[in-house]
């Protein structure tokens, strides 16, 4: 679009495309290419001369980028919308793979599609950087998850037995005639039971929370189950667990990754939402898991980044998007004020915690971009 009266001279034109920093270039119907700019040359390592009149496809480095490539055409072609950008990938000269964010459009002249044109920007430093962020993330959720398992087991096994051991010493002397015991040190003895046996409970409570052991021997709903119980009977809300679909088998990475996500929100029901109801629903589809925790709640208003939460503290909703995130799901958050919240994970049927790293998925989830199929958060 120009103002009136004021058109950039073609040399401008040209100056802005030489000199663009985004990589830009045009290729024909069969995908020669017929102009780039300089940053082109920088993107892949070949100079002007090398990229002119060069195939397209020489710089796609596996199957999965020339599917993407194809299917942006066919959609193009088709007058289909793909989402834009998308990411690609290329083999640069040096035999190295550069990841591209990039826009393609069709280049159109007296009414017919002469070729195509694209906008791209290496973006391989900040994907790496991400995946080691994702890796570290990763890492340190599952030490956290060993850790609480660890001092779970060890409250249990060591503590608690104790602190039984003591309750058992206290009734045996308290019920031994020969001791002849006042009136007074019998009701201070009773005294101490008491305080053991409340001190015994908030131990096996911090326990349970830590590393349910229900989670391990009956399984996720149960363990939701026992949640919305607890909910009813300690927090006076009426929490319900629902489950749609057939069943399926989940790892226990899996089950304790989506329970630690239900946990935090019905924490933050507990704690925020100033609700009377709250409803957990898991839904097994074919292809699918989907765990919502909804309540009737004040709701609150959502920031645009969840990020920003993190950022002053507030890690509960931040840990819940990474923990989908790692599974290779998504997690929506759905609030308003005084309508209540909505906090959905979705993660695929097949997840598993070690199989949402390989590349190989993360190219599925290319081509599902395009497409424009998959839910982001
Ligand atoms: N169900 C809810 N109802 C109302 N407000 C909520 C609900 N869930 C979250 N919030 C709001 O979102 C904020 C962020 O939640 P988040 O779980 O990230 O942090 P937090 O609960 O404040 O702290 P943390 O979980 O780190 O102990 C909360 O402080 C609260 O204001
Ligand atoms: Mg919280």
């Amino acid at each position: 679009m120009t103002k009136r009266g004021f058109e950039l001279p073609e040399k401008d034109y040209r100056y802005l495309f030489e000199n663009a920093s985004d990589a830009i270039w045009v290729h024909d119907m069969e995908g020669n290419i017929v102009y780039a700019n300089k940053a082109s040359q920088r993107l892949t390592g070949y100079n002007k001369g090398e990229l002119i009149g060069a195939n397209i496809l020489k710089f796609l480095s596996s199957d999965q980028s020339h599917d993407i490539a194809h299917e942006v055409r066919r959609r193009l072609l088709s007058g289909q919308e793909i989402k834009q950008p998308y990411e690609q990938r290329i083999t640069r000269k040096d035999g190295t793979t550069g990841i591209l964010r990039m826009a393609t459009s069709l280049l159109v002249s007296d009414g017919e599609v002469k070729g195509f044109q694209h906008i791209a920007r290496d973006v391989t430093e900040e994907r790496q950087l991400q995946d080691n962020m994702r890796f570290y993330v990763r890492e340190v959720i599952r030490a956290q998850e060993d850790e609480r398992r660890r001092i779970a087991r060890e409250l249990h096994d060591d503590v608690s037995s104790s602190l039984l051991l003591l309750i058992q010493r206290i009734d045996a002397v308290n019920s031994n005639s020969r001791l002849k015991l006042s009136d007074g040190l019998k009701e201070e003895l009773e005294g101490l039971r008491c305080q053991s046996v409340e001190a015994l409970e908030s131990l096996r409570r911090i326990a349970q929370d830590l590393r349910p052991r229900i989670l391990d021997d009956l399984g996720l709903i149960a363990a939701l189950e026992w949640m919305a119980d607890d909910l009813i009977k300690n927090h006076g809300i009426e929490a319900q667990v629902e489950v749609l679909g057939t069943e399926q088998s989940l790892s226990s990475e899996v089950q304790m990754l989506l329970f630690r996500i239900a946990q935090e929100a019905l924490n933050n029901i507990r704690r925020h939402a100033d609700a009377s109801m709250a409803l957990v629903t898991v839904e097994f589809a074919d292809d699918k898991t989907i765990l919502a925790i909804s309540d009737n709640g004040q709701g609150f208003r959502l920031p645009e980044r969840i990020g920003d939460m993190a950022a002053v503290g507030k890690l509960g909703l931040a840990g819940m998007r990474e923990r989908a995130q790692l599974l290779g799901g998504s997690l929506k958050i759905h609030s308003e004020p005084d309508k209540g919240t909505t906090v959905t994970a979705q993660i695929p049927a097949q997840a598993n915690l070690s199989c949402a790293w390989p590349k190989q998925n993360e190219f599925e989830s290319l081509v599902s971009d395009i497409t424009g199929s998959q839910a982001k958060t």
